[in-house]
């Protein structure tokens, strides 16, 4: 497998992404950051981890794929938030944005459910695949129409645990 972005690249474009993320909201405002599963889990956890003390967190579980590398562009929910985000700044954390289907999807059920604002994180971006046009504000890297695996990006549930974004090769 082809190292596309290498863990320190990654680390570093984290710390980054949380200290823009921080000065968006100024103290004492409190940051609620829901992670979309399984994908964005690793980058959640690095990017709280850069954080400081004003972050709660949930969790929230939709697939579209299936064991393939192919969007089927049918959002399944799997897992719903535990906790209101009525009143909240919330940020979606996945970890990547491909044709756009699954968050334009998410954003409009966690819009509906009256946050005080809601933006996005991804940490990558795929432009050039896009089906619908959806904001994301923080995005960790733009890549080229490749598929990805590692740092929480799976192939068939394998290779969420690599510290490295690598291009699958079929
Ligand atoms: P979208 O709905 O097409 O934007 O797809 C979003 C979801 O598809 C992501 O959250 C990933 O779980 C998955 N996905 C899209 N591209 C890739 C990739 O290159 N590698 C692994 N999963 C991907």
């Amino acid at each position: 497998m082809q190292i596309l972005l290498d863990a320190a690249t990654i680390q570093s474009r984290i710390r980054e992404l949380a200290r823009q993320i921080e000065s968006d909201y100024p103290v004492p405002e409190e940051i609620h950051m829901v992670c979309v599963l399984k994908g964005g889990f690793v980058f959640m956890s690095d990017l709280v981890r850069s954080m400081t003390a004003r972050v709660t967190l949930d969790f929230i579980a939709v697939s579209s794929y299936g064991a393939g590398t192919k969007s089927s562009g049918e959002v399944r929910f799997q897992k719903d938030l535990d906790t209101s985000l009525e009143g909240r700044h919330v940020i979606v954390v996945e970890d990547i944005v491909d044709t756009g289907l699954t968050l334009k999807y998410l954003q409009e059920i966690l819009r509906s459910r009256a946050p005080k604002s809601l933006k996005t994180a991804c940490l990558l971006s795929k432009p050039s695949r896009r089906k619908v046009e959806v904001s994301v504000e923080y995005i960790g890297f733009t890549i080229e129409d490749k598929f990805v695996v590692g740092y929480g990006l799976d192939y068939g549930e394998k290779y969420r645990n690599l510290p490295h974004i690598a291009v699958l090769q079929e």
